[in-house]
Parts: structure tokens; C-alpha cells; sequence
């Protein structure tokens, strides 16, 4: 489990200063924040959306990222200072313990990230608790287009390159439902395409927490 995490910090920690395009889909553009609303970013990289995100909710809300690499927090961090922003918070830390409170935030964006972690089950339930009731969380990210072989899984590079933990589509809907959401809305899906030794799609979801 640590050399995964390992080598993905490994590789971010490279990127943390590069341009280079880390994203998957619009998850942001869907999410629609409004003024007031407390957004969550997992796997916030060098904090463009948390930035943007904090346009949009405004000095009523909060715009919060959520990194396990030092650097990519580090940089967003810099960004943030840089324009003044008051109401951004960056957090070092691994979306599958997520240190908020339970029913404390409005919406969930995710951008290519939550293929990396191990445990996925373990990451939408912490969504589904933080998540007030009525919140919705929208995420673009990296499904495999079917098991991939045990190689690809035990190798962090291919975890580190957004595809070794890549898993297919109905064993990603599994975990979500598992954690508590009910319906899922597919919003983007592209075609298969070749990931390296993968084939894999790019997925835009979102779903809401019931009220009870
Ligand atoms: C492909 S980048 C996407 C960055 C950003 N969302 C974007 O679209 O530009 C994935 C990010 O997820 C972070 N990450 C990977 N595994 C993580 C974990 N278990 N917990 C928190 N962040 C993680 C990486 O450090 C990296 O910054």
C-alpha cells in the first residue's frame, strides 16, 4: 500500500511545477457551485479548481483541496496566497480519511484522482460523510474497460500514471452504491481509448446524499 502512495507522490511531486494537463473531464463546470456553498476538492493538484471554485462560492462559502503530495499542496498553497483568496483552504491529506466534518459540505469535485487509491469503497464513504444532506458530489475520472491483469495492478508506476488502479465501470458504481448513494447520473463518457498497456474511458458522474 505505501509503495503505491509512494510512487504516485513521486510523480506528482514532478509535476507539482510543470503546466502539464492532469485532468480528465469538466467535473468542476458540471458541479455549478453558488455563492455560499462549501466545495471540496479530492486530489486538488496545484489548486486551479479549488481557485476557480472560490470565484464562484464567494467570501460566504469556502473552496477547500484535499492532496496527498506535499509539492502539488505547496504550489496550490503559493497560487492561493499569491491572489489573496480568503476563503481557500489547502489540506495535506489522504482522500480515503478525509479530516472534515461529517455534514459539513455542499458539493464534491474530484478530477482523475480517485483512480489512485487503493481502497475506493473507502473514499466514496467518506463523501457520502462529509456530505450534507442534499449535497452532490460531481467526479471525472479513469474506469478500465475491463479486470486488469495482476501486473498492471502491482505495478505503481501503472497506479502512478492514472491506469494501474483503474478498475471497471460496474465495480466503480459498486463502490459508490456501497457507500450509500442511490442513483448515479452519467454525464460524460468517452469512447475506449489506450492508456499505455490499458484500455480504459474517461467517466463524468454525479450523484447526490439523500435527505432523510
Ligand atoms: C491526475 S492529478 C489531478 C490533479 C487535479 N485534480 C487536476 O485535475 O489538475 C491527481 C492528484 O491526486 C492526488 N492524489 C493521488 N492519490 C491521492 C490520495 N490517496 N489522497 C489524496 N490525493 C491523492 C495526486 O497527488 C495528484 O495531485
Amino acid at each position: 500500500m505505501e509503495f503505491l502512495l509512494d510512487a504516485i507522490k513521486v510523480r506528482y511531486s514532478n509535476e507539482a511545477k510543470t503546466n502539464c494537463c492532469l485532468s480528465c473531464g469538466s467535473a468542476l463546470e458540471y458541479a455549478e457551485p453558488q455563492a455560499g456553498e462549501i466545495l471540496v476538492d479530492l486530489g486538488s493538484g496545484r489548486g486551479n479548481d479549488v481557485i476557480k471554485a472560490s470565484k464562484l462560492v464567494g467570501r460566504a462559502g469556502k473552496s477547500i483541496g484535499i492532496d496527498i503530495t506535499p509539492d502539488m499542496i505547496q504550489v496550490a498553497m503559493d497560487k492561493a496566497k499569491k491572489l489573496n483568496l480568503k476563503n481557500v483552504e489547502f489540506i495535506l491529506s489522504n482522500f480515503e480519511e478525509i479530516p472534515l466534518d461529517s455534514s459539513f459540505v455542499d458539493v464534491v469535485i474530484s478530477n482523475c484522482s480517485i483512480n489512485h487509491a487503493k481502497e475506493k469503497e473507502k473514499v466514496f464513504k467518506e463523501i457520502y460523510r462529509i456530505l450534507k444532506p442534499g449535497g452532490r458530489f460531481v467526479i471525472s475520472d479513469v474506469i478500465a474497460e475491463y479486470e486488469l491483469p495482476e501486473e498492471i495492478k502491482n505495478d505503481p508506476i501503472a497506479w502512478s500514471q492514472c491506469y494501474g488502479g483503474a478498475i471497471p465501470k460496474e465495480e466503480y458504481f459498486k463502490c459508490i452504491s456501497k457507500a450509500g448513494f442511490r442513483e448515479i447520473l452519467i454525464l460524460e463518457e468517452s469512447e475506449p481509448y489506450q492508456k499505455e498497456r490499458a484500455l480504459v474511458r474517461s467517466l463524468t458522474i454525479k450523484s447526490y446524499k439523500e435527505v432523510e
